[in-house]
């Protein structure tokens, strides 16, 4: 049934395969009769879709669930939902502790969020954290039929899941428990999807998995599937995160760099320099053989983007261990680098089994000197830029400067357009003539008549 006029407050943590779930869930909200609200206390319904993957994103939810507490308490007749990993990861509990929260649902039931909202109006709390079902083979449509035409096309951007959970279980890593094994949706609905989202103006997607390159359905792998959709025509920008450096071969390499549609980026996460470090994280590589992959593709490409992720002060990794941290920095000259301190997790391999020993003053330390050193090789390539030219795929006007538009490079840096005619949706080549803080300026270049 249609509720008209409700508002919904929906905040999102953790990374893009929640954000997506959150633009799946504000499509199911809209057709329920529900419009997007920022002011959560004119909210009917609050959905907080939460990460768990740090301590830090996990605390954030906690604190703000205080804040919801209070507002339960002025209006009982608002709807509270937790959502994502956090809500899967605690459950019941979460229901037990927070006598405000009336819906816990986990990442595979967010679907049926039109049925929960329904139960809690007829007075019932509600827990949907059971994983969908899959076959053997480890495959399933977990985006469902209907849905499939329903994406959200955010500017010209689309995210699309093509798997999700992971079997890596890297030992610091929450993801396993939270998002379920790893399992690959068939092609047919991401090709119905990829070429719907085209049609409605989506230039580039981003696809989504926590182990994108571990893709496996129906005859298809990852090469087929990133083969397939970069040819999908009126589709100029394709990337996919995140791949693991296990699953990472020079044949996807070659294909990144023919395919002039897959962003000449990649992100592949190392997380460790040291080889021993690496083998009690369960990483399963050494350095030699990550850098061996590294070095292929930048051999063919050399203009190609690399990023990634560091943890810092992994238990017992000592400062000589470290110091190979930041000597693979100095060899890759990562153009993004997401870095975090070491955080015990619930279940967790290295929870259940090493002392979390590194002092905390010490993981800050690693990570000042990780940031530090990024900050004077970012500095470097941003400098390198001026002079030269950038294609920008142009996805927003500037929020406070008239005239301007905004845009990114293949490798995801942004770039200010001094030109007011362009559009949304353009594909321009700039020339680089300035750099503001993080981002760089230019002008489009005059084609030749
Ligand atoms: N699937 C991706 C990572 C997903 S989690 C991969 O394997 O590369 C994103 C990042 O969070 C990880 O790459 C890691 O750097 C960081 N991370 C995960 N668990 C962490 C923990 N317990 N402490 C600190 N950082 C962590
Ligand atoms: Fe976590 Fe490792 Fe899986 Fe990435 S590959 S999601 S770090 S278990
Ligand atoms: Fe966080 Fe879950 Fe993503 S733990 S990083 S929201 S998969």
């Amino acid at each position: 049934m249609i509720q008209a006029h409700k508002k919904a407050y929906l905040k999102t943590y953790g990374c893009q395969m929640n954000e997506h779930d959150s633009l799946r869930m504000r499509s199911v909200l809209e057709r329920q009769g529900y419009a997007l609200t920022d002011d959560i206390s004119s909210a009917d319904l609050v959905v907080l879709n939460t990460c768990s993957v740090r301590e830090k994103p996990e605390h954030k939810v906690y604190s703000f669930l205080g804040t919801i507490r209070e507002l339960k308490h002025q209006n009982p007749d608002v709807i509270i939902g937790v959502a994502g990993c956090v809500a899967q990861q605690e459950g019941r509990n979460l229901l037990k502790r927070e006598k405000s929260v009336d819906m816990v649902f986990g990442p595979d039931n967010m679907f049926k969020l039109p049925d929960m909202i329904e139960r809690v109006q007829r007075g019932q709390r509600v827990l949907e954290t059971k994983w969908a079902e899959r076959d053997e083979r480890r495959v399933h449509d977990f985006i469902p039929e209907e849905e499939l035409e329903r994406n959200t096309v955010d500017g010209c951007k689309a995210y699309v899941a093509i798997s999700k959970g992971c079997d890596n279980f890297c030992t610091f890593c929450v993801v396993p428990y939270t998002r379920g094994r790893d399992i690959s949706r068939r092609p047919e609905g991401i090709m119905t999807e990829v070429r719907d989202v085209v049609g409605k103006g989506g230039r580039e997607i981003m696809l989504l998995g926590q182990n994108v390159n571990s893709y496996r359905a129906d005859e298809w792998d990852f090469y087929t599937l990133l083969d397939a959709v970069s040819r999908v025509e009126g589709l100029y920008r394709l990337r996919f995160k995140s791949p693991h450096p296990n699953d990472w071969n020079d044949k996807l390499s070659d294909l990144l760099t023919a395919r002039a549609s897959i962003c000449n980026q990649l992100h592949l996460p190392y997380q460790a320099g040291s080889d021993r470090v690496l083998l009690e994280m369960r990483r399963n590589h050494t350095v030699d053989e990550y850098l061996a992959k590294i070095d292929y593709l930048r051999s063919i490409n050399p203009g190609v983007g690399i990023s990634t992720d560091i943890i810092c002060g992994f238990p017992s990794e000592t400062d000589a261990e470290f110091e190979g941290t930041l000597e693979v920095m100095r060899h890759v000259r990562f153009e993004h680098l997401y870095a975090f301190k070491y955080s015990e997790r619930p279940n967790t391999l290295a929870a259940r089994k090493i002392e979390d020993d590194v002092p905390e003053e010490v993981k800050s330390e690693r990570l000042q000197r990780v940031l530090d050193l990024h900050r004077t090789i970012s500095e470097e390539q941003i400098d390198a830029f001026v002079g030269q030219t950038v294609e920008v795929l142009i996805d927003s006007a500037h929020p406070q400067e008239r005239g301007i538009m905004c845009g990114r490079t293949q490798g995801d840096r942004p770039v200010v357009v001094r030109d007011a005619s362009l559009e949304i949706g353009d594909l321009v080549n700039v020339q680089v003539d300035a750099r503001r803080k993080f981002s760089l300026e230019g002008v489009p270049e005059i084609e030749p008549s």
